[in-house]
């Protein structure tokens, strides 16, 4: 519960606003008791305080309208419309990760050596990913030079290897906002983690063999993020990458089926506020699965088969780069 002063009222209730919003005005006590003074309905002794719980209703009248000084009064408590707009406190978290899968993204320096970062500002539309990256990290600078990827999901049975790259970069000077917080270079991302590189069949930066599900990318489109600020702008690119092979470990198949992928049995590793989580059991049957998932299947997956080794190689060297 907010104490102290008395916040911004609501947009839809306004001090002297004459309506019926007013008619259902809760006040929340923040000590047990209730310094308002005001009309008869509005008054709420000490004693009715302490025998109702912490939240009081208040009757107003329509008729007359709470004054300066009546507000001033109401300096320790908080007032809502509504008891379901009290179940929230306003607060200004300095992250807002929720909850998405870590991916572990390989892509290859000037010189063609492997890089692999952790990451998990991610999310998939069709078989496009979109990928939120500090632009001043190794990561980025490879997509931006080579424009491919390999998009490695590790299972939550991973999170040990992926504790292992956090805090390194393959960035060499340490880029010296990230020194400041820890960081230190690490030329061998792969030896670093402890996982195995494998070689991909259309992009140059390895796969990982240890992770469920792999997908080879390439990237279509980068997207600066809050261009609209000159504090943020150019500190943070999203890349729109596009995928081109998708490999899984066996045991995260669907039983019967060709290409589908068993969220029952798939296990992805999730970041939530910096800390590394499971998924537990299905909690729910859901409605949006009785649509068949093969009325998802987009026009990247077709164009997918014909983008051969060579002809994404003819991609970076005839200059066809977005
Ligand atoms: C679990 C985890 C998730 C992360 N998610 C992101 C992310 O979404 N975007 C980002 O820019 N950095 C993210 N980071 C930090 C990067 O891994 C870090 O910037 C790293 O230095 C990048 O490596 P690089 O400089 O070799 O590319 C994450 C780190 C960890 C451990």
């Amino acid at each position: 519960m907010l104490t102290g002063p008395l916040p911004a009222p609501p947009p839809s209730f306004k001090f002297g606003e004459p309506t019926s919003n007013r008619r259902n005005a809760i006040l929340r006590t923040t000590a047990g008791s209730c310094p308002l003074k005001g009309t008869t309905t509005e008054r709420v002794s000490a004693r009715a305080a302490r025998s109702r719980p912490p939240t009081v209703s208040i009757a107003t009248s329509d008729s007359r309208q709470p004054s300066a000084r009546e507000a001033a009064k109401l300096a320790n408590v908080t007032v809502t419309t509504s008891a379901a707009e009290a179940a929230h406190t306003r607060i200004e978290p300095g992250i807002l990760y929720f909850g998405t899968p870590v991916v572990l993204l390989s892509t290859v320096d000037q010189a063609g050596a492997p890089n692999l970062a952790p990451m998990s500002s991610a999310f998939w539309l069709g078989w496009r990913g979109m990928l939120g990256l500090g632009a001043k990290s190794k990561t980025a600078q490879n997509l931006m030079r080579n424009r491919e990827c390999v998009l490695n999901l590790p299972s939550d049975a991973l999170a040990a290897a992926v504790d292992r790259l956090a805090l390194t970069t393959g960035s060499d000077p340490v880029p010296a906002r990230k020194y400041e917080r820890g960081y230190r270079h690490e030329a061998d991302k792969f030896a670093r983690a402890g996982l195995t590189p494998v070689t991909s069949e259309t992009v140059r930066p390895p796969r990982v063999a240890e992770c469920p599900v792999t997908m080879e990318a390439v990237v279509e489109a980068v997207h600066p993020l809050a261009e609209d600020d000159p504090k943020q702008r150019g500190g943070v690119l999203v890349f729109e990458v596009r995928v081109l092979r998708v490999h899984v470990h066996d045991d995260v198949r669907m039983p019967g089926t060709d290409d589908r992928i068993d969220p029952d049995r798939w296990r992805p590793l999730i970041m939530s506020f910096q800390k590394l989580y499971g998924l537990g059991p299905q909690v729910h049957p859901s409605t949006l699965a009785k649509i068949p998932e093969r009325l998802y299947r987009g026009p990247d997956i077709e164009r997918s088969r014909d983008q051969s080794s060579r002809a994404n190689e003819n991609r970076f060297t005839s200059g066809n780069q977005r």
